[in-house]
């Protein structure tokens, strides 16, 4: 007998997994969201979670993928190269 819980993760073998250095791993089983689709999405310039819903509609149907999803998008947040910092210099006082 076979249990799967939603923990487990669920390889995806599709037409394209052998192409990637790793299989894809859903992440919300409600919605088919993978954990490449949040990394392409993150990379793309998803930053909340409320616009990585909206974007793939992950954790929108019965909730049991929330934790497991921000933990991906979090990963895939820190894989993101950091921007180089703004510089800013003050313009001199003119005197009048
Ligand atoms: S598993 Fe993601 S909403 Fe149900």
């Amino acid at each position: 007998m076979l249990f799967i819980t939603w923990q487990v993760a669920i390889l995806e073998y599709n037409e394209n997994s052998y192409q990637s250095e790793k299989p894809a791993m859903y992440v919300c089983i409600c919605n088919s969201v993978t954990d490449k689709a949040i990394h392409k999405a993150v990379a793309g310039g998803v930053r909340t979670f409320a616009e990585l819903q909206e974007q793939t509609a992950v954790s929108t149907c019965c909730g049991q993928c929330t934790s497991c999803a921000k933990q991906v998008m979090a990963d895939a947040l820190s894989a993101q190269p950091v921007p180089q910092a703004i510089r800013w210099m003050p313009q001199r006082m003119v005197s009048a």
